[in-house]
């Protein structure tokens, strides 16, 4: 993990930020990037808007040959302004409608798919190309996307912890949530992503893993903005254990 000037001579920061969902990740990585006045990059928006262009096209999404065709080409635009979501499929703002139970269903098969993965990791690598800071917010990005990122975290806690937060996040925004079949999607969902045989959920190694069961938004990100900062000063040194 090293800071090295990227194509425009602005010195670069990438910073990965993986985890199930839940802990967290989202809110994190989207205020980290306002913090840092970088760029902010949700992959896992970009696997949602591939799944509901599936389903729209009437596909299963445990049909990967149908699943592959269907998404090959995939007019979707999305900003790296982390102070705005804004999502196109086919020019129309569908960033409430990717956020959906429907959506969320089928999001973990549509994922699994490899050649869907080939496909959305370029589009990221191409996003997270320019210089200066740019957070990106996934499953694998530490992994797979920006194997070499400056700064890597992993961000987890307890399925029911993360169950109860989706619930209130949910309800939070007028979606219908119950927290058990919350929490058993989560556990599903988790099982699938961290099984799957391309690019599972896994830390990197070199990764800081962060438990966030007992900690506040807030502190959290005061850690993350310390392991930035760091990222910084180390140029090239990053000394970092891989737990915290
Ligand atoms: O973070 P999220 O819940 O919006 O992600 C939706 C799904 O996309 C998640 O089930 C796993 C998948 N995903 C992925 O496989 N790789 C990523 N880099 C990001 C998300």
């Amino acid at each position: 993990m090293s800071a090295q000037a990227g194509p425009t001579g602005v010195p670069r920061r990438r910073i990965a930020i993986d985890g199930p969902a839940g802990t967290g990740k989202s809110t994190l990585a989207r205020t980290l990037a306002e913090r840092l006045g970088g760029a902010y990059l949700d992959t896992g928006a970009m696997y949602r808007v591939a799944t509901l262009q599936v389903l729209r096209a009437g596909i299963d999404p445990e049909d990967a040959a149908a699943v592959i065709a269907a998404s090959a080409d995939l007019p979707m635009e999305i900003g790296t302004d982390a102070g705005s979501e804004r999502i196109l499929l086919a020019g129309e703002d569908v960033s409430d409608e990717i956020r959906t139970a429907r959506v969320t269903a089928g999001v973990s098969a549509v994922s699994a798919v490899p050649e869907v993965r080939a496909n959305l990791v370029g589009l990221q690598r191409r996003l997270a190309s320019g210089g200066g800071t740019v957070v990106l917010e996934g499953r694998d990005i530490g992994t797979v996307v920006l194997p070499d990122a400056e700064v890597k975290v992993y961000l987890t806690a307890s399925p029911e912890i993360r169950a109860r937060r989706r619930t209130e996040q949910d309800l939070a925004a007028g979606r219908d949530a119950d927290y058990d079949e919350v929490l058993a999607a989560v556990i599903e969902r988790d099982r699938k992503d961290s099984t799957r045989a391309a690019s599972p959920l896994r830390p990197a190694e070199d990764a800081i893993v962060i438990d966030t069961s007992d900690l506040t938004l807030d502190e959290v990100l005061d850690r993350l903005v310390a392991l930035a900062e760091g990222a910084d000063a180390s140029h090239g040194d990053a000394a970092e254990g891989n737990t915290q």
